[in-house]
């Protein structure tokens, strides 16, 4: 199918170099000229692993282009809009206005007849009722009447495994509009997902407010997964108990599973924070703010697990930050992404920074965006530069290379061999064993 996917940023460049590599021929539109150029000669403009080899592939078949021009979408059938919706500047709610400059943009360029109809699949997260506000849009300023038809279609991509998770996804969801235009847009969509779906893949196809709300109901479940064992976490810390073998001990119950159950500093990134916070607003405004209390309670202990870890961090520097060296190994809301939108790990090492510590930070792949944002702290290249003579070392991106870090080798670097573990990603005896001073969240001090 000929297809064209507005925004590339982490979810459409994956989208777009995925739907190549599933043999449709796709043109890639963002506004953002130095992005489109990066990608247009197969450099991702972010990190994703296995996304530069799947764009250099994609590119190579001549089916994968990238534009900032909009026209050149019109001869394209099938539209994703993949744009972001941040949270709005001191609100919860979702800001909108990119997903309604796309499709501002987009419409009037479509080119739908009866035998072959337009196709815009939005993809962005969105307010439950924001896919019906945009269907009368669509219809209100497109040049070919019924032919233009608008579906939803959830994206539930994890950046450090975008590609794996579009190529091979967990579910297909369809929000589809009313009446005849139904069976058009799932014709469509599954001829757009006819190899995952011969997988099989499971598909679930319905209106466009159940499609909404799977998205923000998936990420607000994880999210108070993450919440209910970093809750465990704060009982466990009073009364000496370990939160990881709890989890363990939990996780045993297929009905709870272990996934999604790793204590520690808590939930970041570009997604669950602000999902969590959009669908409270969006409840809000549909009165009903008392069904979604509890994602007030989930958000205020995810926040917690941050101020306590600089806590705890002024605990074992004897009461005070002040003057001290500390070293932070990661900047990444997580391992195997350069995104630091709401990371934990650059929160806690700001705040530290603020009363008066002298910190460090080391990330594999975020130095340069954890830079810009934050330029008064101080960056190293690796994990020893980093930890150089410092007082404590505070582990809060769980990094491959930071979890095999050799506990004798790497003391030699340090002043005092003292580590706080964020993310419970250390082995505490081996830790120990060479001397250091283990802590972690959660966790017994021994
Ligand atoms: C999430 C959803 O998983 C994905 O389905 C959706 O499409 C987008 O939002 P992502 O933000 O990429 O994906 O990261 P995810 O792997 O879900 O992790 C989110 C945060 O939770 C990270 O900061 C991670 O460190 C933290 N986390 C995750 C925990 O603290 N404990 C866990 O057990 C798992």
């Amino acid at each position: 199918m000929r297809m064209s996917v507005i925004g590339c940023g982490y979810l459409g460049a994956v989208h777009a170099a995925c739907m190549t590599e599933l043999g449709h021929d796709v043109i890639g539109v963002d506004v953002d000229a130095a992005k489109i150029g990066a990608l247009s000669v197969g450099e991702a403009p972010f990190y994703e692993p296995g996304l530069p080899e799947l764009l250099t592939r994609a590119l190579a078949t001549g089916r994968l282009r990238f534009t900032t021009d909009i026209a050149e979408v019109s001869d394209y059938q099938v539209h994703f809009v993949c744009v972001g919706t941040p949270q709005r500047k001191g609100e919860y709610a979702a800001d909108l206005r990119y997903v309604d400059a796309a499709v501002e943009a987009l419409v009037p360029q479509l080119r739908g007849t009866a035998d072959a109809p337009a196709l815009v699949v939005g993809k962005s997260t969105v307010p439950v009722g924001t896919a019906a506000r945009l269907a009368a849009l669509v219809e209100e300023l497109t040049p070919v009447g019924e032919h233009a038809i608008l579906a939803w279609n959830p994206e539930f991509l994890r950046e450090g495994f975008a590609v794996k998770d579009t190529l091979h996804p967990d579910r297909l969801v369809y929000g589809l509009p009313p009446g005849i235009a139904a069976t058009t847009a799932e014709t469509m969509l599954d001829e757009v997902y006819a190899t995952p779906l011969a997988a099989p893949t499971p598909k679930v196809a319905t209106d466009y407010a159940t499609a909404e709300l799977v998205k923000v109901a998936a990420n607000s479940f994880l999210a108070t997964k993450i919440s209910f064992i970093n809750a465990m976490a704060e009982v466990c810390e009073l009364v000496g108990a370990d939160v990881t073998q709890l989890a363990d001990a939990l996780g045993h119950d297929a009905r709870i599973g272990r996934r999604f159950l790793g204590a520690g500093l808590g939930f970041g990134g570009g997604c669950l924070p602000k999902d969590i916070r959009a669908f409270m607003a969006r409840a809000g405004e549909l009165g009903a703010d008392q069904a979604l209390t509890f994602l007030r309670e989930v958000d205020a202990i995810n926040m917690r697990r941050r101020t306590r870890m600089v806590e705890l961090t002024r605990e074992e520097l004897g009461g005070s930050l002040m003057g001290a060296r500390i070293a932070v190994l990661g900047a990444a809301f997580k391992p195997d992404s350069d995104d630091i939108r709401d990371s934990p790990a650059l929160n806690v090492a700001a705040q530290i920074g603020l009363q008066g510590g002298y910190v460090t930070v080391t990330d594999p792949e975020a130095l340069d965006n954890a830079r810009r944002l934050w330029p008064d702290l101080r960056f190293a290249a690796t994990a020893e530069e980093a930890a150089e003579n410092a007082d404590v070392v505070l582990l809060l991106t769980e990094w491959a290379q930071y979890r095999e870090l050799d506990p004798v080798k790497f003391g030699e670097v340090v002043r005092h061999k003292r580590i706080l573990d964020g993310r419970n990603a250390l082995d505490p005896a081996t830790w120990r064993a060479a001397g250091w001073q283990y802590r972690a969240l959660g966790r017994p001090r021994v």
